[in-house]
């Protein structure tokens, strides 16, 4: 029998998964030690024998979130599961990916391996932030796969919202994979911002190819963290005739004065996925995680 388990980061996420395959929502409860050490117990009597989806996002606290999670698979595993296949909407530390500096680590592979090596037999995680690591195969033996939320963002945002004229923006080079993958899904033309350089000090940021100019802008990135990229690329839309602007994101890490900034840079909708929850986090992941183990 599949189970499944929410860490206290994604029990949102894990109860609706469990509604929606009709089977055991299983509690953990999850505190702290007076010297801060963490203490969780699975409320499950019949470990032995079954299959565990095991979901938790490792957003804003992801250390604390990353103990839990080793803590709840390693019970599992002593406990004779049969199968862990974890679900980390937000992968964490995916930006740390080189040592940027001597004497820093790659964070991004030691997470990899500790999640590995807590039990993890399949991980899924959406939309990590691949840069200079092209694949998560290139972190994980077990079975890894990335599976991307801005499809159904996009087609979300396409059912909910009247449109008009509407274009893809992404706001640089790297999110052209997103942005690409927004404008198949739905259908409609899409560009990125470039620099272009005037003179040594004189750089103008516009898209590439297409004009703005009265029309609605789905402004597409794979995370919105203290919001600095977006805002910048609202600007810069709305300075040169954007009409409508909704910004959409994956993750939505929101940092600080981020969601505030984003309206006071000219964002009409702010929009994103429930991997980390939020005021705007509209996309539900459940209904995705329920299919794919469907599928399973
Ligand atoms: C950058 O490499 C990412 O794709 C995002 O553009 C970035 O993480 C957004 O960060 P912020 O919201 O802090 O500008």
């Amino acid at each position: 029998m599949l189970k499944v388990v929410g860490g206290s980061s994604a029990k949102h996420i894990a109860f609706e998964v469990a509604k929606e395959l009709n089977t055991e929502y299983i509690m953990v409860n999850t505190r702290k030690f007076p010297d801060g050490e963490k203490y969780i117990r699975i409320l499950d009597d019949h470990i032995k024998g079954n299959s565990y989806a095991v979901i938790q996002s490792m957003y804003r606290t992801p250390d604390e979130y990353l103990m839990e999670y080793f803590f709840i698979t390693n019970v599992l595993k002593t406990h004779g599961a049969e199968k862990i296949i974890s679900f980390i909407p937000y992968f964490p530390y995916a930006r740390q990916d080189t040592e940027f500096n001597p004497g820093e680590p790659i964070s991004f592979k030691i997470i990899a391996n500790l999640i590995e090596n807590a039990g993890t037999d399949i991980l899924y995680t959406f939309d990590p932030h691949l840069h200079r690591i092209k694949s998560l195969s290139d972190l994980f033996t077990i079975k890894a796969q990335n599976i991307s939320l801005i499809p159904m963002i996009v087609r979300y945002i396409n059912n909910n919202y009247n449109l008009k004229d509407a274009i893809i923006i992404g706001p640089d080079e790297e999110s052209e994979q997103w942005t690409q993958m927004a404008a198949n899904e739905i259908e409609i033309e899409y560009d990125i911002l470039q620099k272009v350089r005037h003179g040594d000090y004189d750089i103008e940021l516009k898209p590439r190819n297409l004009e703005v100019l009265n029309r609605d802008i789905i402004l597409i990135d794979d995370i919105i963290s203290t919001g600095k990229t977006m805002a910048e690329t609202i600007k810069v839309l709305k300075d040169q005739g954007a009409n409508k602007i909704l910004a959409a994101a994956s993750h939505l890490l929101l940092i600080g004065d981020a969601l505030i900034n984003l309206y006071r840079a000219g964002a009409d909708v702010i929009i994103g996925s429930d991997s980390i929850p939020s005021p705007v986090s509209q996309v539900k992941c459940a209904p995705l995680i329920a299919e794919i183990l469907k599928k399973m």
